[in-house]
Parts: structure tokens; C-alpha cells; sequence
């Protein structure tokens, strides 16, 4: 593998699970893959359990790991070409990428989308550039568009807690409340991978949001699209709790009914089902308390399995270095 970045990086996904599964059971069975190997990290935005997981990751293959936090300690990067650089950037995307190229085998990048023009972010201009100018393998860390890492994690999450193995869980992503307008990054990316895992027989997938809130089409195909959040828990095996803004009306805000946060009344519209969040999670107003804290929340179980979609991403680049 030489690039991650999305669902369709992945030949057999559930190949890929069972490869996790693999490893989770057994994290140091491949220490000498990355001797003499070096993975850098590079954020321009803040992270905690993408930096730390994926760090784990390298440790557990036996790669070095150096990491990078470009939005606080690096130049400011230049993406356009063709402008004389005589504002605030320091430095192109084509030096910076190509140089920290030189010094890693295996790259990641983080970087948001700016939530300001559509057709910008949904370029992925800068990861892209990242990609083509470091000439090494490049995993996504979450970019403007998808976070793969964390999908992978959660059908990772779901396939493992599902006891009823033979049969397909239903698994829904319901919008929920925020303060602040957040990128469509995770529901994109979360409902790319269910909707191959649905295409693969492994589950039934639905997605809830208010009118406003539709993903883009070409994340979704196949999915059960519902407007009334009861209508769609009803029977839910999985709730992936989430929050994006709008993507009709790009990185706003809308006004919305009543009754989007998950709380233990809703939970009982389920079929007791098992509540996932990417985290950061801002609690009483995207998810409540009394479910965080309770049985049916998988949000530590699953940000724990970040570091098994993380290391089999890693083993598999480096098997082709
Ligand atoms: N879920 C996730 O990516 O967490 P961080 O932003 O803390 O890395």
C-alpha cells in the first residue's frame, strides 16, 4: 500500500478487519517489518488519539517516529504556484514536502478543511500536493474531506463487539447537536466505509440528520437516508453519534428541531444498541452524559482500536517499501 486516504485504498476491507484483529492479538509479531524505518507525523491541526495512536503504531512495528506540529512550530506553507511569496508564507509545499519526504519512509498528514469554500476543501488541494511532493508513502491523519483511520476503526469496533455473528447489525450515524461549525470529514468518511461494508454483506447502514445536513452523494451510495431521528433508531444495533455542518449550505450552522442529542430515552427506540463517537466529544450537548458514562457506550473501546487500524495501515506500506 502506498497511499491511505480513503475506502478505496483498501482492496478487501474485511481482509483488512481480520488483519487488525490480527494484530491486536498479537502487537509485536512484526517489530523487525520496521527496523531502520521512520515514520513522520505532521499536523497542522490539533490531535490527540490520531497522533498518539499512530505513533503507537510505528513503536509496535519497530519504526522510529518523529512528529511534527506544523500550525505551532513549522513555516508558514505556501500551496498556490505562480505567486511571488511576498506576504506571510515562508515556504512552498513543494520544498517542505519533498524535504521531510527525504528524511521518513512513511508520511502522515493531518490537515482540516477551512470550511470556507466547497470546492476548495473538496479538492483536498493540500493533501494532495503533500502526497505528490514527498514522493513517499503517505497515510491520512484526517484530511479536509475523510478520516479514514477512524473509520477503519470503527467497523473494526463494530465487527468485533457484534455478537450475532451471520446476521448484518444496523448501524446508523445520527447528526447531533454543536456550538461550533465542524467539518463533514467524519460522517463523509464513516458512511464511505459502512456503505462498502453494506455493498460487502456485513451490515445494514441508515443515516439520520436534519433537512440541510445531507452528506455529499458520492459518500453515501446506498444508504438510508431518514429525517426523523425515531424513525431511524428504531431496531438500531450501532449509533454513531456525530456532528457536521452543512454541506448544501457549506461549513454553516442551520437551525434545527429539537431532539437531536442521543440520550438513554432514545436508547430504548434501539435494539439496546452500542453508542460510538469519534471524541473529542463535547458531553450534554452532542451525547448525553448518562450514556458516555453508561453500558452501551463503545467510545473508549473504540478509540482504543485506533492503534490496530493504525498498525495495519503502517504494516502494509511497509511490506511494500
Ligand atoms: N478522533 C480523532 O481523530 O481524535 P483526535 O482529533 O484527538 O486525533
Amino acid at each position: 500500500m502506498k497511499l491511505f486516504s480513503s475506502v478505496h485504498d483498501v482492496p478487501d476491507i474485511k481482509q483488512f478487519v481480520n488483519d487488525a484483529l490480527a494484530l491486536k492479538a498479537n502487537p509485536y509479531a512484526h517489530q523487525s517489518l520496521g527496523k531502520n524505518k521512520t515514520l513522520g507525523l505532521v499536523f497542522m491541526n490539533p490531535s490527540l488519539r490520531t497522533r498518539l495512536s499512530t505513533q503507537k503504531a510505528a513503536l509496535n512495528l519497530g519504526m522510529n517516529v518523529m512528529v511534527m506540529n506544523m500550525d505551532k512550530e513549522g513555516w508558514a506553507l505556501e500551496t498556490q504556484d505562480g505567486v511571488v511569496m511576498n506576504g506571510t508564507t515562508v515556504e512552498h509545499i513543494r520544498e517542505a514536502a519533498a524535504v521531510m519526504g527525504m528524511y521518513c519512509d512513511i508520511l502522515g498528514l493531518r490537515s482540516f478543511p477551512k470550511l470556507h469554500n466547497r470546492e476548495e476543501d473538496y479538492s483536498e488541494d493540500f493533501f494532495n500536493k503533500f502526497v505528490k511532493y514527498c514522493a513517499v508513502p503517505v497515510v491520512s491523519l484526517e484530511s479536509a474531506t475523510r478520516h479514514p483511520l477512524q473509520s477503519f476503526a470503527d467497523l473494526i469496533t463494530i465487527h468485533e463487539t457484534w455478537a450475532n455473528k451471520g446476521t448484518k447489525p444496523k448501524v446508523v450515524l445520527a447528526w447531533a447537536p454543536h456550538v461550533k461549525a465542524l467539518p463533514q470529514a467524519v460522517p463523509n468518511s464513516f458512511a464511505e466505509w459502512m456503505c462498502k461494508a453494506q455493498q460487502d454483506g456485513m451490515i445494514d447502514f441508515t443515516i439520520a440528520q436534519p433537512e440541510g445536513y445531507e452528506l455529499a452523494a458520492d459518500f453515501t451510495p446506498g444508504a438510508k437516508i431518514e429525517y426523523d431521528l425515531e424513525e431511524a433508531l428504531a431496531g438500531a444495533d450501532y449509533v454513531y453519534v456525530k456532528n457536521w455542518s452543512s454541506y448544501k449550505e457549506y461549513g454553516k450552522v442551520l437551525t434545527y428541531p429539537d431532539g437531536w442529542m442521543m440520550n438513554n430515552e432514545k436508547l430504548q427506540i434501539t435494539n439496546h444498541a452500542k453508542v460510538m463517537h469519534c471524541l473529542p466529544v463535547r458531553r450534554d450537548l452532542e451525547l448525553s452524559s448518562e450514556i458516555l458514562d453508561g453500558p452501551n457506550s463503545l467510545v473508549i473501546h473504540e478509540a482504543g482500536n485506533r492503534l490496530w487500524a493504525a498498525q495495519t495501515v503502517l504494516k502494509a506500506m511497509l511490506e511494500k517499501l
